[in-house]
């Protein structure tokens, strides 16, 4: 039976390319009940991997690691796309189910040592998540676990990171 979270995604043929079925979550955002339910599974997660800090992908990764971060009341780390972080940044690169681009954190993100898990809506090819462990062990971070609303498992993402604990809150075969 579909859980409460799959019955609150919407699925879009054809977008943003053809071939693509979009996965939207923002009817779960529209909820609050809902949106909170999601929060509170993730930030669950995070607290049982031990995260010190959360890192989440722009753009959604921020809709959705933002509020784990706050409920866990530890640091929130962005991601961001190229030239929009002020001081020096790491910069990694890395393809999508849908085109490629680079992420950035800036230097002095992650002290030494302290556990991270990411936050973001989605898991496919894990060209994002791959960007972002990069980022992470290049500042000295340990990525100890990544935590999303949707998972493609067609597109082999946690195979990708085979020592990854990966969690989710819906899979689409
Ligand atoms: C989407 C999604 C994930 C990523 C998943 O972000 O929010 O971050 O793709 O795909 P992957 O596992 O193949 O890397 P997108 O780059 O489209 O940016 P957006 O959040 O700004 O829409
Ligand atoms: N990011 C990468 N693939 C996606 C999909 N199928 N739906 C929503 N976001 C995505």
């Amino acid at each position: 039976m579909a859980n409460i979270f799959e019955k609150h995604i919407a699925s879009v043929k054809d977008f943003p390319n053809e071939g693509i079925v979009f996965r939207d979550i923002t009817p779960i955002l529209q909820d609050g009940k809902l949106f909170q339910e999601a929060t509170h599974e993730l930030a669950n997660y995070a607290k049982k991997r031990r995260a010190d800090v959360i890192v989440g992908p722009e753009a959604r990764g921020f809709i959705v690691g933002c509020p784990v971060a706050t409920e866990l009341g530890i640091g929130f780390i962005p991601a961001r796309k190229p030239h929009k972080l002020p001081r020096e940044v790491e910069r990694a690169s890395y393809d999508l189910e849908y085109g490629s681009n680079s992420l950035e954190m800036h230097k002095d993100a992650i002290k030494p040592g302290q556990r991270v898990v990411i936050c973001d809506d989605l898991l496919a090819t894990a060209g994002t998540l791959r960007a972002c462990k990069q980022l992470i062990e290049n500042l000295g971070g340990e990525l100890v676990g990544a935590a999303f609303y949707v998972e493609l498992p067609d597109l082999k993402g946690r195979e990708k990171l085979p020592d990854l604990d990966v969690f989710s809150l819906v899979q689409y075969q």
